[in-house]
């Protein structure tokens, strides 16, 4: 018998496939079986060898389920997460873990009322580009940090599915910007306040929801975090810009490519002066190599694996859950935050 815990995979469109690959090779956690609303998808799966359930009901019946995942359009994650608690089912949903901070609320009630796990996949977390930025932020690689710039840039527009539909849950900051806010305000940077928050939203392609933003939060200590996503970026820009007292790093998602450049003397200040266009400048003149140094960029590696060994983890009474209901809730009410900021099209206190 394996001591693997038994999940149930509930939508299993691209990323329900994605989880029954990753489960395929967990040394935790096994497949049980999956339900999709769509009876082609079920047929699909029944040909690719997975046990499918014909109904929700018979999903939340089964008592040898150990966890449920949610890989639905956005906007199913609550219903079916509070069924599934309110039948005794721990939970796990994908990102963004619903649409509003009102609907989060009924969620954490239920898990609690119930007394069953309820998190989100936030994976990437794991993700190895910024696991190099936050070991440049705790090292102090660059001295102190005054900007960090994170940007995840395409050029396809929003995808024509239900990612364009607001009903849905539709738009960029629902989709990337949920990992994007994640990575720096839970675990990046969980101690600082946040100041203020400055957002516009993007329409290029589409109107009913946004296809890309640009927010800026103010930290306490003078630290400004740029996020942005951008759908209409034909040429893009680099994954991570930071600046550091004593340096920059720029890294792209490989992070074997990163750079940074740290300045090895401020006072030599006497530049010659370099011809740009029609004038010349000093200030912008590039520095010599004896005044600056490369240093080598974090290489490590992460295994988005520890996401589901923490669920079984904390299942056993062994661990806590990695991404907790504060965090959901503190990067739901950014979103919100940053949602109003662009409707009002002013900067926003925030509380945290
Ligand atoms: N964590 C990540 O990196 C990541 C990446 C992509 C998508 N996602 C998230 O995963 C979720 C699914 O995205 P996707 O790209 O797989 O979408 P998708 O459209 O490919 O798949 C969604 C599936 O859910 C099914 N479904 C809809 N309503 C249902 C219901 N009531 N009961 C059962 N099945 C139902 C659909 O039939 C479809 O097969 C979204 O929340 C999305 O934000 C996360």
């Amino acid at each position: 018998m394996s001591n693997k815990k038994n999940v149930v995979i509930v939508g299993f469109g691209g990323m329900g496939h994605w989880h029954a690959g990753e489960i395929a090779g967990s040394d935790v956690v096994n497949l049980l079986g999956i339900y999709d609303i769509k009876q082609s998808v079920i047929d699909d799966a029944k040909k690719e060898g997975i046990y499918t359930y014909s109904s929700f009901e018979e999903v939340l019946a089964d008592k040898r389920i150990d966890v449920i995942l949610i890989a639905t359009e956005n906007d199913f994650h609550k219903p079916l997460a509070i069924e599934a608690m309110n039948h005794g089912h721990n939970v796990i949903t994908e990102k963004p873990v619903t649409l509003s901070s009102e609907d989060l609320k009924e969620m954490i009630e239920a898990s609690k009322r119930n007394n069953v796990l309820f998190t989100t996949h936030q994976n990437r977390r794991w993700d190895e580009d910024f696991l190099a930025v936050k070991q440049i932020y705790d090292e102090g690689t660059i001295g102190p940090i005054f900007n960090i710039e994170s940007r995840v840039h395409g050029s396809r527009g929003i995808p024509g599915d239900w990612r364009g539909m607001k009903k849905h849950g539709g738009g960029m900051m629902l989709d990337w910007g949920v990992h994007l806010l994640d990575q720096i305000v839970n675990v990046l940077l969980p101690d600082r306040k946040i100041l203020s928050i400055y957002a516009t939203m993007d329409h290029v392609t589409n109107y009913e929801v946004d296809d890309g933003f640009r927010l800026t939060m103010m930290f306490e200590g003078d630290l400004r975090v740029y996020v942005e996503v951008g759908t209409s970026n034909f040429i893009d820009l680099p994954r991570w810009y930071v600046q550091g007292e004593d340096g920059t790093a720029r890294s792209g998602w490989d992070i074997s490519r990163g750079r940074i450049t740290c300045c090895t003397n401020w006072e030599a200040k006497d530049a010659v002066p370099i011809r740009t266009a029609a004038g010349l400048t000093k200030t912008m003149a590039p520095r010599t190599d004896d005044t600056i140094k490369d240093v080598d960029y974090p290489q490590l590696e992460a295994d988005v694996h520890d996401f589901y060994r923490n669920i079984c983890a904390t299942l056993d009474g062994k661990a806590t859950q990695l991404v907790t209901h504060e965090q959901l809730a503190k990067v739901m009410k950014v979103m919100e935050t940053a949602f109003e900021s662009d409707r009002l099209g002013q900067v926003l206190p925030f509380e945290n």
